[in-house]
């Protein structure tokens, strides 16, 4: 109930990194590993497909969330944190952590042709790893906010991803200013 009483989001960071450790926790938290014997997940997904993946864009680079390894994988090491947002927003690059939540819809094989029920099952899957988000920052004192005003097209370029990886929403996580 506390928890839930204290999410919100926030616009405004301080310059300050957030810990390895925290890190760790915070992408487990969003969409970790939480049944290791049948490698199940702490958000669900339409029909288990766990279709979305999390970059993580950092002063140090851009990351790929590996969760059966609970690891990162380096992408790149450019800081791309400028570009997850909006053209003209600039609250995202002050927060040390930005989340990329992207899906390949070509996995989605079961759905045939149907791109819209496509679109609406994975934006599902995506709101409850951002709540996921929510939630741990709320029980961390964190500050974040889920951002679907995107240019996507210049973050897709800067995260070198291939064309059937679709941008679903990015997620600033930070210290409280
Ligand atoms: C799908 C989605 C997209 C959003 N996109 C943006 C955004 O582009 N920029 C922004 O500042 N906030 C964005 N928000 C945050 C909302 O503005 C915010 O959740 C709303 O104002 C309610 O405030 P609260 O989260 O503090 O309850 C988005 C929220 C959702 C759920």
């Amino acid at each position: 109930m506390k928890i839930l009483n204290e999410r919100k989001s926030t616009r405004e960071f301080i310059e300050k990194e957030i810990s390895d450790q925290m890190l760790s926790n915070l992408l487990w938290a969003a969409f970790g590993i939480n049944r290791p014997e049948s490698g199940m997940r702490t958000a669900p997904s339409v029909l288990n497909l766990q279709e979305i993946e999390i970059y993580v864009a950092t002063t140090s680079g851009l990351f790929l969330y590996a969760p059966k390894y609970h690891k990162l994988e380096l992408i790149h090491n450019i800081d791309i944190r400028e570009f997850t947002g909006n053209p003209g927003t600039d609250f995202p690059k002050t927060a040390p952590i930005n989340l990329i939540f992207v899906a390949d819809l070509s996995k989605y094989v079961m759905f045939g042709d149907d791109e819209t029920l496509k679109k609406i099952m994975v934006f599902s899957d995506v709101g409850y790893i951002s709540q996921n988000v929510y939630l741990f920052c709320a029980s961390e004192n964190l500050a974040t906010v889920v951002l679907g005003a995107i240019d996507t097209k210049t973050l897709k370029e800067k995260m070198k991803l291939r064309e059937e990886q679709l941008i679903l929403l990015t997620q600033p996580v930070g210290h409280f200013k």
